[in-house]
């Protein structure tokens, strides 16, 4: 798992021990095509970084954004304690690693890198939002 959480930039930059510690606590999970891996008004449990694949952010019936390797997504709910904003739709084979709600606060209380990136696109994808 280690060798896999370098290859992601979201993690890239932590030390080998807090990715030691990281690795226990992500999961892979995997989607075929047109899978849908949450719905809008869901109550959020987790967040995802793709590995690999291609996912579809739909809203309100319309795709409001595409998301690749490398993207995460179902950061907001667990930031906000809101219903998931949009719904995620896997359009091709998704590979992603998944991390729970309180692991994924503790890993932003504790990182101010990873909190600081995470940050930076739930204040750009609230203004998409609005
Ligand atoms: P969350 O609200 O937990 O669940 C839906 C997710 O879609 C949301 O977190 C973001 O990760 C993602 N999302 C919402 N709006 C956008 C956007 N404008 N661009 C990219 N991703 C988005």
């Amino acid at each position: 798992m280690i060798e896999i959480l370098k290859q992601i930039p979201f993690f890239a930059k932590l030390p080998t021990e807090d990715l030691e510690a990281i690795g226990q606590k992500v999961q892979m999970q995997y989607f075929g095509p047109e899978q849908v891996i949450f719905e809008q008004g869901d109550y959020g449990e987790e967040m995802y970084i793709i590995k690999r694949g291609k996912v579809q952010v739909v809203r309100d019936f319309a795709v409001i954004a595409e998301l690749g390797d490398n993207a995460f997504f179902g950061e907001m709910a667990l930031v906000s304690e809101e219903p998931r904003n949009a719904g995620i739709k896997a359009i091709s084979e998704v590979e992603a690693l998944v991390l729970k709600k309180d692991d994924f606060r503790e890993l932003l209380e504790n990182k101010p890198s990873i909190a600081s990136s995470v940050n930076y696109e739930v204040v750009k994808r609230s203004n998409t939002l609005l």
